[in-house]
């Protein structure tokens, strides 16, 4: 492993209810070193955000969970987490196939051309105004060539190739390990990549805000979460649950 410490402890599972689940008891016992990773072939309950099920075919994809201690974040700004972990994704894609137009969908889904091809599941550990430790969880879609949501896709749809996971297993430890480092050195220059990778950005899109269905352009993502949209060449702040996009 070509990292400082992340995989070194690597938890390799063949069925688990959630590899975010099992983290967060390793956490509970507080027995877990920095950089833990943990990997299952299969979830019997994988989640996602918004209480959603995560499904991903046994065996072909990679569901699995970065344990990491975090220093100086404030809690307020938990959002650079997303920002540095779902950049690392994109960041191990361009390096296992640099053609890829690989993209960030605000929050944190990572998509190649116009499919989803991993989202990520954040679950952070906060001690007062700060955040002490953070469970990233990423399901990566590497070799499923056959879904149900219509947006989703593969890398292995993508480059027309089977894929190796341990390859990509061991660059997003190395590209999450990096990013996690940058959180205190310039958690300015993570936002400012986040948003050169944004989905969709400043294209005209239909999304309901606030209940309204209208034409807008996402402009930009604060460190807070918020992002920025023009509509009908006002410039509005948007919170996550007040937008819903329309294909
Ligand atoms: C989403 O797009 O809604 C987030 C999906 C996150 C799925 C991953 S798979 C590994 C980890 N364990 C879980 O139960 N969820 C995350």
């Amino acid at each position: 492993m070509d990292t400082l410490y992340t995989g070194h402890n690597l938890i390799r599972l063949q069925r688990v209810d959630s590899t975010n689940n099992y983290a967060a008891k390793l956490i509970q016992a507080n027995k877990w070193a920095d950089g833990t990773v943990i990997v299952a072939e299969e979830q019997l309950a994988g989640r996602g955000r918004n209480r959603k099920d995560w499904l991903s075919e046994p065996g072909k994809n990679l569901t699995c969970s970065f344990m990491f201690k975090v220093f100086s974040l404030p809690a307020k700004h938990a959002f650079v987490l997303n920002a540095a972990a779902s950049l690392a994704v994109c960041d191990a894609l361009l390096k296992f196939a640099p053609a890829l137009n690989v993209r960030i969908k605000w929050p944190n889904d990572v998509f190649i051309d116009d499919q989803k091809v991993a989202g990520l599941l954040i679950e952070s550990q906060i001690r007062g105004a700060f955040v002490e430790s953070a469970i990233v969880g990423i399901g990566l879609n590497v070799n499923q060539t056959a879904f149900e949501f219509p947006r989703a896709g593969s890398i292995a749809l993508a480059t027309g190739q089977a894929c190796d996971k341990d390859v990509l297993l061991t660059l997003l430890c190395s590209a999450l390990e990096q990013n996690m480092l940058r959180l205190k050195s310039s958690p300015q220059h993570l936002m400012s990549r986040y948003n050169e990778f944004l989905y969709a950005l400043r294209s005209e899109r239909r999304f309901m805000i606030r209940g309204e269905e209208v034409a807008a352009r996402l402009l930009s993502v604060r460190n807070d979460g918020m992002a920025r949209f023009d509509i009908r060449g006002s410039v509005y702040s948007c919170e996550l649950d007040d937008v819903v996009w329309r294909w």
